[in-house]
């Protein structure tokens, strides 16, 4: 069986997407609603976590009420465009632990390399978000998952902001245990790799590299 997909189905996710797509969006702004969109997709991914209940004292009586359990959890943005929605994870789960992984892509084959791995020590026993906020070919994510497999980890979710149909069905394939988590799905992929309509390339428009 293959993972799923969640993709936000929401007004204000609907957008800001919009204001990401729009060519004329100033880098602050792209930046900042990057990480908004990050905070929005977070909320989705994480319904699943486990709550359990604490005795608290309101000012009217005494009373059981629910409380996260406290399960290890880590954001892995991948670099460096991913490292724009760390932020608006870590504002909802401030509690997280932060793993970097990262990748360049060959020019011409499109495919990734993985140049940097830092993660925390316990990594194996964490809950992982990747993030990253495209998913294209998909080989970069999937290249990520790879990595976070290699060192034990087996509870892994993937977060993006725009998924290509081609990189969902790639993660599908070769990673079926990893549910997508995503703004939007767009069309298609053109013959240089682009997101098509998409937002242009994430990572210049989050830093202003070009
Ligand atoms: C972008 C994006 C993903 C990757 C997606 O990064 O942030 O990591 O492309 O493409 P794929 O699904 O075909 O692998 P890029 O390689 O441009 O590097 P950057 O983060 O430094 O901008
Ligand atoms: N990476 C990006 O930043 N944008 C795309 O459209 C595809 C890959």
């Amino acid at each position: 069986m293959s993972g799923k997909v969640h993709v936000m189905d929401h007004p204000l996710v609907a957008h800001k997407m919009t204001i990401l797509r729009d060519k004329n969006t100033s880098v602050k702004d792209f930046r900042e609603i990057v990480s908004e969109i990050g905070m929005l997709i977070t909320y989705e991914a994480t319904r699943d976590l486990p709550l359990t209940t604490k005795e608290v004292e309101t000012p009217i009586c005494t009373t059981t009420a629910p409380t996260l359990k406290g399960k290890k959890f880590a954001v892995v943005p991948i670099l460096r465009a991913g490292l724009g929605l760390v932020d608006g994870v870590l504002q909802m789960v401030p509690g997280a632990r932060v793993g970097h992984i990262g990748m360049f892509r060959d020019e011409e084959t499109l495919e990734p390399h993985v140049y940097f791995c830092k993660m925390p020590k316990d990594i194996a026993e964490r809950d992982i978000l990747i993030v990253d906020p495209m998913l294209a070919t998909g080989g970069s994510a999937e290249a990520a998952i790879t990595e976070m497999k290699k060192r034990g980890c087996t509870n892994i979710k993937l977060m993006v902001l725009l998924a290509a149909p081609e990189g969902i069905e790639r993660i599908q394939t070769s990673h079926p245990d990893v549910n997508i988590y995503c703004g939007a799905v767009d069309d298609h992929l053109n013959e240089n790799g682009y997101i098509v309509p998409g937002l242009g390339d994430a990572g210049d428009r989050i830093f202003g590299t070009k």
